[in-house]
This record gives structure tokens, sequence and C-alpha cells, in this order.
């Protein structure tokens, strides 16, 4: 942890201070618990996917100070960028500020961010004996500034939020990892046609990281776990489930009801293959017509989503209170509804407008 920080000598750490206590009372926690458990709430929880990073003023202040890596890799200030977005908009939930690249790089590969955005592997994986070569023992070991970052967020927010782990699904590493900038995905793709037998061993290596990986962040006491299938929809529908899916039940399969599992598989519309994984809840896409998804999906399971990001930066608040509270009418009545985004937050989101959506749900009763 100090050769984290010592680029940077001068920079003191920031003190961790327990979220102030809002006027009245609030239980955000329990409530994001009660709806994961399609259990009513007096109001649907919010929080959403990106909340951490550069669309914030404190943000953008401490990557003056220091690189992603470092924030991502110091616990003191991992737990300080997650709890950013919960200080600022109430939110029920917060996600422990890391990144689905951290396995790939647990396991010998590592990742840089582009200046001008997008990411590099440091290298590409070609063949099956670069597959071999990734290093299976130690993973959690690897990860441990994740879990002890997760210990430094929980106390901070008591009861105000629940405390959200997560990992990347093994085909969207997977891709990440045979392709990697967005662009080249298609790489993973082509192996699952050509070879399917040995995209099959990387991504039943990337199902074990990611199984102890979750284990861990478990132990450090997050109150459930949510996965980012984000290339899910790279595959044909008829082959999600082979080339998707089934990771990501062996995964929640192996999670076992320790804690709830939201999984969020962007562009995805095979619903049977989504909720065989056990999934506690299902995350929709902005493309996906929330009403047909609350029609298909069973009572009990939760469903999360899926307002527009773009709104975000394009429209003026008002449209987005409106925009929120059409879609928080659209399921009022249906138990286990969680509010979010449908992707993540984009950088150049504007304040004003993250604040009208946190308002409008808040506000709605
Ligand atoms: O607030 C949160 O949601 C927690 C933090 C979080 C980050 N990445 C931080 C981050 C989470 C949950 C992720 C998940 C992630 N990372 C996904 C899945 C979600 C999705 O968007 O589909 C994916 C595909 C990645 C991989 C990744 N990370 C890429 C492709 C990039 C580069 C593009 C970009 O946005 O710059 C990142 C970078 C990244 N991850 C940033 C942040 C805050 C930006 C880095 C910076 O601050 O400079």
């Amino acid at each position: 942890m100090r050769d984290l920080l010592e680029s940077k000598p001068d920079r003191a750490l920031p003190v961790i201070l327990p979220l102030e206590a809002p006027a009245g009372r609030d239980h955000g926690r329990q409530r994001m618990l009660d709806a994961l458990n399609c259990s009513p709430v007096d109001r649907p929880p919010v929080w959403l996917m990106r909340q951490a990073g550069r669309c914030l003023p404190e943000y953008r202040a401490l990557k003056e100070k220091y690189s992603f890596r470092q924030l991502i890799q110091n616990p003191a200030l991992a737990a300080e960028a997650t709890l950013q977005p919960v200080r600022r908009f109430h939110f029920d939930a917060a996600i422990i500020f890391s990144d689905i690249l951290v396995v790939p790089e647990a396991l010998g590969q590592g990742f840089n961010f582009r200046d001008g955005g997008g990411v590099e592997m440091d290298f590409l994986l070609r063949d099956r004996h670069d597959i071999r070569r990734l290093k299976t023992q130690g993973v959690p070991e690897r990860l441990q500034y994740v879990a002890d970052a997760i210990r430094l967020v929980k106390p901070a927010l008591g009861l105000r939020a629940a405390m959200l782990g997560f990992a990347g699904s093994p085909w969207t590493l997977a891709s990440f990892m045979l392709g990697g900038a967005a662009g080249a995905h298609a790489q993973a793709l082509q192996l699952f046609r050509s070879d399917r037998a040995l995209l099959d061993v990387l991504c039943e290596t990337l199902t074990q990281a990611v199984i102890e990986y979750l284990q861990m962040q478990i132990l450090a006491g997050v109150d459930a776990v949510q996965i980012f299938d984000s290339l899910g929809g790279l595959l044909p529908p008829e082959d999600f489930d082979a080339g998707s899916g089934r990771w990501m039940r062996e995964i929640v399969t192996a999670i076992n009801g320790q804690v709830p599992v939201i999984v969020f598989a962007k562009g995805v519309r095979d619903w049977k293959s989504l909720l065989e994984t056990g999934a506690r809840a299902i995350g929709i896409d902005h493309e996906a017509d929330l009403v047909e998804a609350k029609r298909q999906l069973p009572a009990r399971v939760a469903i999360q989503g899926n307002l527009a990001p773009d709104l975000l930066r394009s429209a003026e608040p008002e449209a987005v209170a409106a925009q929120t509270t059409r879609l928080l009418e659209l399921m009022r009545g249906r138990d286990g509804y969680i509010f979010n985004l449908g992707h993540g937050v984009p950088p150049d989101a504007k304040l004003e407008n993250l604040q009208a959506l946190a308002g409008a749900v808040q506000n709605f009763r």
C-alpha cells in the first residue's frame, strides 16, 4: 500500500467519515434488501450503475491526485470513491469502487486505461498456452485490497445504504481478455464458433476465479452482488445460454443464497436463461421494454432498471424527473422493483440531472 502512494508522497489519505444522518430516518439498506426479496417497500430503492466516477467533481478532484489504479488498489481511496455518490445523492446502495478487469489482472493479464478513454489489456490471450498459463491459484489473495475497502465502507454506511459487491461475467471477461478494446470483442465469438472447448476452458477458469472473488466480498460483508454481463448481447440469442448463461448459473449456484445476486446482461432478452441462473434480480437495459419485462418475469424475481443513461447528458432536469416518475408509475404495485439506469452513468452526465432522478425516486409514494 505504501508504494502505491509513493509517487505522490505529499498527499494525505482521506479520512473516511460516516455518512451524515439525513433529516428523518432512512433505512436504505433494508429498503434495498426488501426490494431484492420482492417484499413491499415505501418506495423503490435507487442506485445507479457507475454512480461513482467522472461526473462527480469530488471524484475528478481525487483523480487529479491519484491514478485510477491507485484509487482502486488503495482501500481508503476506494472507500472514499465508493461513498462520494451516496453522500451526495443518498442512494439506497453503494457499489464498491473497483473494476471488472481486476479479475483478469489477478489471473496475470494486466490492463490500462488509455488517456482518451477505452481500455487496453497488457497483452491478449492468443492460444491455449496463454490460457493455460493464467495464474489460477491465489486470486482472492491478490484482490485482498477489495475486501479491505469493503470493510472500510460497511461501517461508514451503517444502515443508510446496502453494500454491493460485483464481478464481470465469465463471457464478458473472456471477451476483454481475448479481444481487448471495445470493437475487438468479435474474438470471443469467433473462438466460440471455431474452438468451443478452448473457450470453455477459459470460461471455466474465470468462473472459478469469480466465485472465489465474490466469496471473498461476501466474507468482507457485502449485502448483495451484481454480475455484469455487459457484452452478453454479443452472443446470438440462441447461443446466449451456452456462451454466457451457463457460467453465471454456476456462479449463482455456488453463492447458494448467501446473498442475493443481481444479473445484468446488456442486450440480452433470453429471460429463460437469465431466470435459470437463479438470480434474485434481473437488470433490464434501456433498450428493453420494462413493461414487457414485468409481464414476462415471475413475481418472485426482482427487476432493476432501466432509465436511458443518455437522458442524464442531454435532457433538462424536469424531463429526467418526468421520465423517472413515468417508469415508477409503470412499475407501481410490482413488488421487487429497483430503480436504476439501463446501463452506466455517462462521464458527462449533468449533476442536476442525477439530482432530479434521485429526488424523483425519493419523493415517490
Ligand atoms: O460506481 C461504480 O459503478 C463502481 C465502479 C465501476 C467501475 N467500473 C469504475 C470505472 C464498475 C461497477 C465498473 C464495471 C465495469 N468496468 C464494466 C461493467 C459495467 C459496464 O459499464 O458495462 C466494464 C465493461 C468495465 C470495463 C471498463 N472500465 C472499461 C471498458 C473502462 C474504460 C472506459 C471508460 O469508461 O473510461 C473502464 C474504466 C472505469 N471503470 C472508470 C471507472 C470510474 C473510468 C476510469 C477513470 O476514472 O479514468
